[in-house]
């Protein structure tokens, strides 16, 4: 049953719990043999983080920050980093797991944020990458899937902190977020 305030469901639970199995093998290839860091960018990618590492067979640290590049409404802003890592990424492997590529801010600044801090290397897997919305060069190692410049909620993506635990990705109604 799709929830009332989405327009259509635009990637099914099935169609994701495939996409992450693939992803989880790619890091399995990737990472066999090392320890790396895996690093949640919260909240959006936090559902996609944890079935991401589950289905991936590496040995790795969980670890969590988080940026932000909105408040409550969709106007973008400059990313801030508001919740630190709990462990240092000098000299580690970090896997940064992000829900969305979006205008691509928030992958510049982690990259270099990782960067300053002495990361060995750093993979980004993302769960959906937009495209059209891209105001600086920047894009992930690994994506799921490219959508189009949709309001999209669900599997961790919110609207004013809601719809995060749908099981699906949908089209948010218009008549939601336009109020
Ligand atoms: C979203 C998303 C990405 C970022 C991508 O986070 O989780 O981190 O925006 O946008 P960009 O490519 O335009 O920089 P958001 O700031 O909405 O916070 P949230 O994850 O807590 O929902």
């Amino acid at each position: 049953m799709i929830h009332p305030d989405c327009e259509r469901i635009l990637i099914s639970a099935e169609e994701i719990a495939a996409k992450v199995r693939a992803a989880g093998e790619w890091l399995t290839e990737k990472f066999r043999g090392k320890f790396p860091v895996a690093v949640c960018n919260l909240k959006g990618s936090g559902v996609f983080f944890c079935d991401l590492l589950r289905a991936a067979q590496i040995d790795a640290e969980m670890d969590f920050m988080a940026v932000s590049s909105y408040g409550s409404d969709t106007v973008p802003g400059r990313p801030k980093i508001t919740r630190h890592l709990f462990s240092s990424v000098a000299g580690r492997d970090v896997i940064l797991v992000e829900d969305i590529v979006d205008t691509g801010r928030t992958l510049v600044t982690l990259r270099r944020f990782f960067a300053e801090r002495g990361a060995k290397s750093v993979t980004v897997v993302a769960l959906l990458d937009k495209p059209s919305r891209r105001v600086v060069e920047s894009c992930a190692d690994y994506t799921c899937f490219e959508v189009g410049d949709y309001f999209l909620v669900g599997y961790g993506l919110d609207y004013a902190e809601r719809y995060r635990n749908l099981p699906y990705i949908a089209v948010l109604k218009e008549n939601v977020y336009a109020k």
